[in-house]
C-alpha cells in the first residue's frame, strides 16, 4: 500500500511579491499549464498505480491559514485527499511528515509513504511515474529512498547526494544541505554527487525509526501535538499549544544528512524527467516558454528590444524597453524589478518588510 504526501506548508518567500503569506507560491500558477504547482503535484500521483502497488488518496499537509485553498484547489482538479492535515504554525518539513507518517499508520497499517513537494515541475510524466514506482519496491523492503537529480550548475538552494552504485539503486554515502558555493563547486566538479530532489519514499515505520534515533525530541514533541488532534469532515488539526512547542527542522537537515553511515538503507533512485524546483524568479524564467530572444511574459506585457527577461504583469499593462536579464513583477500593491542573477536575494527585501512590522 502506497500513501503519497503533499507536503504544500511553505512560504515561497524568493518569489515575492506575487507569493505571499496567505497565498504562497504552491498556490500561483507559475507556468503556461494553468495549473497551480500543487495542483501539479496532486495530478502527477494519479498515475502511480500498478497491478503490485495499491495506491491510497494523498494525504495533505499544509497550514491552517491555507485550508480553503488547499480544498478549492484540489477540488478544480477532481482529487479528493484522504485527509488535511493542518498545522497551526509552520516547524518545516521534519514534523510535516512526522504528522503524515502517524496519520497514516491511524488505522493500524504501515504504508510505503511517497512523500512529495508542492513546489516542482516535472516535463515528463512517464519517467516520473516509472522513478517513484522503482522508490516504492525498495522502501517496501525498508530502504529510505531519496529521487536525486543530475546537476547542472552549482545551485546551493538544493541538498547534495554523493551515491556509489549499487545492485538495486546506488546506496547513499553522503547528504549535504545546502553547501555554499565553493563546496557546491567542488561537487560538481567531482562528478559522484546528484542533488536531492525533495522527494523521499520509505515506510511511515521506517521514518519514525529514523526520527526516533536522530531527534526523538522532534518525534515525541510532535506525537503529543497529533495525540491531541481534532477532526473536522478531512480536517485533521494538531493540537495547537502542543504543536507551538515542535522544534522547527527540515527533514533534510534532521534525518537525512545523518542518515549515511547509520543502520538505516538508504537509496537514491535517479529521476531524469525535466524536474525544476520552482524556487526563486531565475528557475521560473528557465522553465517558461520563451520568446525567439529569450523573453518569458506572463499577462499583459509588452517587451521591446530586451532579451533573456521576465515580466509577469498581474493587474494593468506592464512595457519594458532595451533590458536584459532583468526580471520585473507587478502586483497591484508592490513591484518588484531585480537583475535575474540575483533572484535568491529577493529573499533580502522579504526579511527586510517583516522587520518592518
Ligand atoms: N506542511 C508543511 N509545513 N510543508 C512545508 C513546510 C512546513 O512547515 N515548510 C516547507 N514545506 C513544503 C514546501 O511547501 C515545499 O513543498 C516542500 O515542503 C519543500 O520545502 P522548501 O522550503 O521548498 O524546501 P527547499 O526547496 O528549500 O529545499 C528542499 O527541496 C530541495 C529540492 O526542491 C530540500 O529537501 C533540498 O535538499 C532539496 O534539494
Ligand atoms: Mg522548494
Amino acid at each position: 500500500q502506497i500513501q503519497p504526501v503533499i507536503m504544500a506548508g511553505g512560504s515561497g518567500t524568493r518569489l515575492w511579491p506575487l507569493s505571499r503569506a496567505g497565498y504562497p507560491k504552491q498556490f500561483l500558477v507559475l507556468d503556461d499549464s494553468n495549473r497551480s504547482l500543487f495542483q501539479q503535484a496532486a495530478l502527477r500521483l494519479v498515475d502511480l498505480a500498478a497491478p503490485d502497488l495499491a495506491v491510497a488518496a494523498p494525504l495533505i499537509v499544509g497550514n491552517e491559514e491555507h485550508r480553503f485553498l488547499v480544498l478549492d484547489q484540489l477540488r478544480e482538479v477532481g482529487c479528493d485527499p484522504s485527509a488535511v492535515l493542518l498545522e497551526p504554525m509552520g516547524r518545516n518539513t521534519a514534523p510535516a511528515i512526522t504528522l503524515a507518517a502517524l496519520q497514516s499508520q491511524a488505522g493500524g497499517t504501515d504504508p510505503v509513504l511517497v512523500i512529495v513537494a508542492a513546489d516542482h515541475v516535472v516535463a515528463d510524466l512517464a519517467a516520473f511515474t516509472a522513478a517513484l514506482q522503482q522508490s516504492a519496491r525498495l522502501a517496501a523492503d525498508g530502504a529510505i529512498v531519496i529521487l536525486g537529480i543530475t546537476p547542472d550548475r552549482p545551485e546551493t538552494g538544493y541538498g547534495y547526494i554523493r551515491s556509489t552504485p549499487e545492485t538495486g539503486a546506488a546506496r547513499v554515502m553522503q547528504f549535504v544541505e545546502k553547501p555554499d558555493l565553493a563546496t557546491a563547486q567542488r561537487y560538481l566538479a567531482e562528478g559522484s554527487y546528484s542533488w536531492n530532489s525533495g522527494m523521499f519514499v520509505l515506510k511511515a515505520s521506517v521514518w519514525m525509526a529514523a526520527l526516533e534515533r536522530f531527534r526523538p525530541d522532534i518525534a515525541a514533541a510532535t506525537r503529543a501535538a497529533f495525540d491531541a488532534s481534532t477532526t473536522d469532515a478531512k480536517f485533521v488539526r494538531p493540537s495547537k499549544a502542543l504543536f507551538a512547542a515542535v522544534p522547527s527542522e527540515s527533514v533534510d537537515y534532521a534525518v537525512m544528512e545523518r542518515c549515511p553511515q547509520s543502520e538505516f538503507d538508504i537509496r537514491m533512485v535517479p529521476l531524469s524527467a525535466g524536474w525544476n524546483d520552482l524556487g526563486a524568479w531565475d528557475a521560473v524564467w528557465q522553465a517558461a516558454t520563451k520568446d525567439a530572444a529569450g523573453n518569458a511574459a506572463f499577462g499583459d506585457v509588452i517587451a521591446q528590444d530586451s532579451r533573456n527577461t521576465l515580466v509577469h504583469a498581474t493587474s494593468r499593462l506592464v512595457s519594458v524597453v532595451g533590458l536584459d536579464d532583468v526580471v520585473v513583477i507587478e502586483t497591484p500593491d508592490a513591484v518588484m524589478v531585480a537583475d535575474r542573477s540575483r533572484s535568491q536575494d529577493v529573499k533580502k527585501i522579504v526579511n527586510l518588510l517583516d522587520a518592518q512590522k
